[in-house]
């Protein structure tokens, strides 16, 4: 007897080229989770809409971020990899789920509160696409039966209201109606710290992305924000966002040398008392540098291969699509049964 893997499942919003805090914190997490489970990623296009309505960025950055999971190694023999708006049970289920969910829930979440308190919205305002933006979410993951869902802390809430929402549809319609899945909250702090010192995100503009080409990202890696210890004196390591980067990323070797490199300010650490043989600021950043450039050199290749291929991308997509359907038919079936839906 065969025992049934487990369903993971998770929705990626296409928001262009990811920076290393996205792969460390979300992607590789992921892809590791894809290997022991049946997994559902998405590219969740639908969600996106809520906040770019614009129509060649939303196709554009779809197809940055298939480029960039296929790039860093999603097998799509063996995960479902589609883009959300091809499945269109999605939006049938959404309604199901919208006719059992109070408005009251939707209103306590933090997407609709951040509009209406932080932004200033009024109520009548916020769009309905984004006050109901969880329900969509707890469509996407009951159609597949998911039985673990990995996100972000930040998720934590619309994991709860899919829950709930799906609690309230079994209340309705009979237990076993939809299957309530589990968050997988990665509480394991990763973070990342961006070039001025604080977390790398996108709103700090602080970050270094994965894919970007030796000059630039050369540049980039040199705006790190370090002490001013002088040159030839020892560098300190602890709470050094250079020092940081590195060890997320080097082998046990390369995090020893450039422990002692730090710890003696000399690039041989056995090495003459001279200025040739000085490390400074400048050659721990190449050293991160290279580390970086040589840890995604392979993956930047194939993405850049695969983004100059789009109806590749699309074709890749739609075979998925196609084998994440069969399951979403099967699910939405035994809705329609329990609703009463033809
Ligand atoms: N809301 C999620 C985010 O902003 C993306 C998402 C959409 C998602 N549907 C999902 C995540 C279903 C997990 C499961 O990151």
């Amino acid at each position: 007897m065969t025992l049934a893997r487990r369903r993971s499942l998770t929705g990626i919003k296409p928001t262009g080229a990811p920076h290393i805090g996205n792969f460390l914190g979300a992607i590789r997490p992921a892809l590791q989770l894809a290997e022991g489970h049946d997994a559902f990623y998405f590219i969740a296009d639908l969600h996106a809409m809520t906040t770019t309505p614009d129509r060649e960025k939303l196709k554009q950055e779809t197809h940055e971020v298939a480029a960039t999971w296929l790039a860093l190694g999603l097998d799509t023999d063996k995960a479902c990899f589609y883009r959300q708006s091809d499945i269109p049970e999605v939006t049938q289920l959404a309604w199901v789920l919208s006719c059992a969910t109070p408005m009251g829930l939707l209103s306590r979440a933090h997407t609709f509160k951040e509009q209406t308190k932080n932004q200033g919205l009024a109520p009548e305002e916020v769009r309905h696409g984004l006050f109901s933006y969880p329900v969509l979410m707890a469509a996407d993951i009951l159609l597949f039966d998911a039985d673990v869902v990995p996100v972000g802390k930040d998720q934590k809430q619309h994991l709860e209201i899919c829950q709930e929402a799906a609690r309230k549809v079994n209340l309705i319609y009979g237990e076993g109606t939809l299957k309530i899945p589990e968050a997988q909250i990665d509480e394991r702090v990763m973070t990342v710290p961006g070039l001025d010192g604080r977390k790398m995100s996108k709103s700090y503009d602080n970050t270094i992305p994965v894919f970007m080409p030796d000059k630039p990202l050369k540049k980039r890696v040199g705006k790190i924000v370090t002490d001013s210890t002088d040159f030839g004196l020892p560098l300190k390591a602890e709470g050094d966002t250079v020092f940081s980067l590195f060890e997320l990323f080097a082998d046990k070797n390369a995090q020893a040398k450039l422990t002692a490199q730090y710890a003696t300010g000399r690039k041989d650490p056995e090495g003459p008392d001279v200025e040739d043989n000085y490390f400074g600021w400048g050659h721990a950043k190449a050293s991160l540098f290279e580390q970086i450039r040589d840890t995604f050199s392979d993956a930047r290749a194939e993405y850049d291969r695969l983004l100059a291929d789009p109806a590749h991308i699309d074709a890749v997509l739609a075979k998925g699509a196609a084998k994440a359907r069969v399951v979403s038919g099967e699910v939405m079936d035994r809705v329609r049964v329990a609703t009463g839906l033809g």
